[in-house]
């Protein structure tokens, strides 16, 4: 059967940590690994992307392989061809999909007649294939993983969700603040909880205030997400972080965003790399575990 990843909570906390080390091998030499050589992958984007899609794009060339970039509209499934038979179709031709859609129940349907690896590309819920480059992106900055406080300020929705759910499990401690009415959802908090490992954790406030204290990097988000028609950090830390888009002025002031302390565009940078060690890790040949 094949192996996803839809949230994060697939990977144990070795193979986490064993991704980002690898992520970091693989920046240091973009021609390390053929791992994809003469395989294609199935990019799918129901919603825009800049960074997912040249960053996945450009990671599975890089690899050896071939993407096959897929935009809403461009298949069969804009009129009405079911996620079932799409999935056992691109099943036969390609060794993973990658899928950015709007509802998580969407993935999770497709994935389940994949006969190859489905990777979250970002559905409404979850962006694990960012939080494995924020990962990489604080482990680059700090050494260490473990012990790290991260306060993400903004939407408590995917990127924030995925943040606690793989942060947690890399050894973070998660803090996460929001407007009440915006807060994560609540059983995604209690898996990234019971999934937290090497000293990890996850703490849920409406008080950005305390909750940037002692923070060695502070994070946030758009404050309205794709998909959401209608609808800050400000405490001085060790480092900003930032999915992207952003909008200056807005959630992040251009001089945080653009500053000394920002680590956004290695941040952006390395979803490359992450997502090159993922999919070596679903479709390629299996590797050694990182050595003790
Ligand atoms: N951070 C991120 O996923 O960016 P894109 O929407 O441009 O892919
Ligand atoms: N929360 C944002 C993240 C964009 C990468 C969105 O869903 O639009």
């Amino acid at each position: 059967m094949a192996r996803h990843f839809l949230t994060g909570e697939e990977l144990t906390s070795d193979e986490l940590l064993d991704l980002v080390d690898r992520a970091i091998q693989l920046k240091a030499d973009r021609a390390l690994s053929r791992a994809l050589e003469g395989r294609s992958v199935a990019l799918v984007f129901e919603r825009p992307s800049t960074r997912t899609r040249v960053s996945f794009e450009v990671g599975v060339r890089e690899l050896g392989g071939h993407p096959v970039v897929l935009r809403e509209g461009e298949t069969q499934l804009s009129r009405g061809e079911s996620l079932r038979d799409f999935a056992l179709v691109l099943s036969r031709f390609v060794a993973a999909i990658g899928v950015r859609t709007g509802p998580h129940a969407t993935l999770v349907e497709l994935a389940e007649h994949s006969e190859v690896p489905v990777v979250n590309m970002l559905t409404e819920d979850h962006h694990p294939c960012q939080a494995l480059a924020d990962l990489m992106t604080l482990r680059e900055r700090f050494g260490e993983l473990s012990g790290l406080r991260v306060t993400y300020v903004g939407d408590g929705n995917n990127v924030a969700h995925s943040l606690m759910v793989l942060g947690a499990k890399a050894g973070l401690e998660v803090v996460v603040a929001t407007p009440p009415e915006l807060g994560p959802d609540r059983q995604i908090a209690e898996i990234a909880t019971a999934s937290a490992a090497n000293g990890g954790g996850v703490k849920l406030t409406n008080d950005p205030e305390a909750a940037a204290t002692d923070a060695h990097a502070l994070y946030t988000d758009v404050w309205v997400s794709m998909g959401e028609d209608d609808a800050a950090g400000s405490r001085r830390a060790a480092l900003a972080l930032h999915c992207l888009p952003a909008h200056p002025g807005e959630e992040i002031s251009g001089d945080v965003l653009y500053g000394d302390r920002s680590a956004v565009w290695d941040q952006a940078e390395n979803r490359l790399h992450a997502q090159k060690a993922l999919l070596e890790l679903l479709v390629g040949p299996p590797r050694l575990r990182r050595a003790a």
